[in-house]
């Protein structure tokens, strides 16, 4: 079965992380289909708009805690996913249920417009399981947030609610229905000039050289932290947390 889905309607590539049973969690094998349908979206000159969504209650639960390559690894599904996030040049829309937790928060931040279900919560508890965010979170939160507010979401791990995530310039807004916004979306940037809203795009983003140097830095950082002690003690209280 697969656990990402790829639909394509008109112009629209949407993403669908399909494994609600864990969650949203994502192997490698889901990285591999999502880089995949990035990079189609690219490629493809008909397709002018991707979305992404979550099956279920809940958009994501970050990667897969006992399936985790270090993003930065040039032969990992994840880096060539995120990568392909950070260098989109078509939009990227979000419909976001209920948790989005590490990657699952971070990859909203390479989107260009992001709805939020009301019970919708971001958490980033990369330190707590002994990591480092990726992603380019480091650079990126800060710039949306301030770093102040970065640094309660990073370092301390609180989780941010809807009304703050939007309130700090994480989402285009928060409602009942974040699918039927995220299409209504879609739709509507689909049916813009091409050319002009891809050039829009770029002038937005800017130059992403530094996006990319701080995702290289923070995945060197992330691996090593991958190997080490405080990672392994935490995917153990994981797995033992019900026992
Ligand atoms: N990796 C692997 N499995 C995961 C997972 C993850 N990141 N997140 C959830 N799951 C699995 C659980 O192990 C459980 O599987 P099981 O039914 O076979 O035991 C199933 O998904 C449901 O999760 P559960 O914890 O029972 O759901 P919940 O509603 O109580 O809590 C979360 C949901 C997302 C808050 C919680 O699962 C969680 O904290 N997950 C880890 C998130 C995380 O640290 N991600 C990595 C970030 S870098």
């Amino acid at each position: 079965m697969a656990d990402v889905d790829t639909l394509i309607e008109g112009p629209v590539l949407t993403l669908v992380i399909n494994r609600p049973d864990k969650k949203n969690s994502l192997t490698s094998a889901m990285y591999q289909t999502l880089s995949d349908g990035l990079q189609t979206l690219q490629e493809r000159d008909d397709l002018r708009v991707g979305v992404l969504r979550g099956s279920g209650p809940d958009f994501c639960a970050g990667n897969d805690l006992f399936d985790f390559a270090a993003p930065g690894d040039p032969e990992a599904p994840v880096t060539s996913f995120l990568r392909g996030l950070a260098e989109a040049a078509k939009p990227l829309v979000a419909a976001v249920n209920g948790r989005a937790v590490g990657v699952g928060a971070t990859m909203l931040l390479h989107c260009d417009v992001v709805h939020l279900s009301t019970d919708a919560e971001l958490r980033f508890p990369f330190v707590d399981l002994g990591l480092v965010p990726e992603a380019g979170s480091t650079l990126l939160l800060p710039q949306l947030a301030g770093r102040r507010r970065a640094a309660s979401a990073l370092l301390l791990g609180r989780p941010v609610p809807a009304a703050d995530a939007l309130w700090w310039g994480m989402a285009t807004d928060v409602n009942d229905d974040p699918d039927a916004a995220a299409s209504a979306s879609a739709a509507a940037l689909a049916a813009k000039p091409p050319q002009a809203l891809a050039a829009t795009k770029r002038l937005l983003w800017g130059d992403r050289t530094s996006l990319l140097q701080q995702m290289s830095v923070e995945g060197s950082v992330f691996a090593k932290l991958l190997a080490g002690d405080e990672f392994a003690a935490a995917t153990e209280r994981f797995r033992s947390r019900r026992s």
